[in-house]
């Protein structure tokens, strides 16, 4: 790729950043489809200037990512109907009308499940009530499934079923988790290095579920690698890592992605 005059730039804001995994997806697609775009990953502690900068520098397209998601939204000019109702934006398009937000977390995430099984009417329990999982919860919903919350500050995942139309059960009611059909792990747990932690039992899981786990890093957490023993079918986290980025690219530069070139640019850098 030939960095010029004419290069669009799109970057993703946050802090920490160094060790994101966004500028190896996006520019692995702008390679393969030759686009003039180069996507830099920039450290931001202050919102507000980074917003202003977006607009003076022309940046065309914007990743943010923790601590900014929700903090941003004061200082787009419109946002997404569904990025508003979630209550975070990950995304910003520069366009003529101004600064768009968007939240394409939920998108990837459905999209991510939906390529293993159907949603609606199934019954899907949540484990964990952050970012994430208020970003799945309203997807979810979206696509008609009936949705359970179970977190370990039972607070939280009360918090989140009001705004979403969800129930909420008690972290330990295992009987709840396992008359489910969807089982997403939407908390850190798992992730490296404390690789041996989960946040279910074993026995709770049969081959009918559908185990989903939003943890990329180890690629099979210890959650989905038991998932697949039992014959589970199972959802990489890195997917909704994938899908999430996906649509980012097609909002930025308005081209279908390549999918497959960034997912194995993704793997790469996961370590596959
Ligand atoms: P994100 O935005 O990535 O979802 P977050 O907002 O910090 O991150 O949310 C982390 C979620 O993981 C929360 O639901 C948290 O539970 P609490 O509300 O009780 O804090 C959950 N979580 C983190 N560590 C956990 C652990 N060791 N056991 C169980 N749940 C955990």
């Amino acid at each position: 790729m030939k960095i010029n005059a004419k290069t669009t730039l799109c970057c993703v804001i946050g802090n920490p950043i160094e060790h994101s995994l966004s500028p190896t997806m996006h520019n692995a697609g702008y390679e393969a489809l030759d686009l003039n775009f180069a996507y830099l990953a920039l450290r931001v502690e202050d919102i507000k200037n980074a917003v202003s900068g977006i607009r003076s520098l022309g940046i065309r397209g914007v990743s943010v990512t923790i601590p900014h998601k929700k903090s941003v939204m004061a200082h787009l000019d419109a946002i997404d109907p569904l990025a508003k109702k979630i209550g975070a934006v990950n995304t910003i398009v520069n366009t003529n009308a101004g600064l768009k937000g968007y939240n394409t977390d939920c998108e990837g995430a459905i999209h991510a499940l939906e390529e293993r099984t159907s949603i609606k009417g199934k019954r899907a329990v949540i484990l964990g009530a952050g970012g994430a999982a208020r970003a799945i919860a309203f997807g979810l919903k979206e696509k008609g499934a009936i949705v359970t919350l179970a977190n370990r500050t039972r607070s939280n995942a009360e918090i989140l079923a009001k705004d979403v139309g969800a129930l909420c059960i008690d972290i330990s009611d295992k009987e709840s988790v396992k008359e489910s059909d969807i089982i997403i792990n939407a908390t850190s747990v798992g992730m490296s290095p404390l690789i041996e932690n989960t946040v279910l039992e074993e026995n709770i899981l049969t081959k009918t579920h559908i185990v989903m786990d939003i943890v990329y890093n180890p690629k099979e957490t210890k959650l989905l690698t038991t998932a697949r023993k039992k014959g589970c079918t199972i959802v990489y986290g890195y997917k909704m890592l994938l899908y999430q980025a996906i649509t980012q690219f097609e909002l930025f530069t308005s081209k279908k992605a390549p999918v497959e070139v960034m997912e194995t640019a993704l793997l790469e850098r996961l370590g596959e």
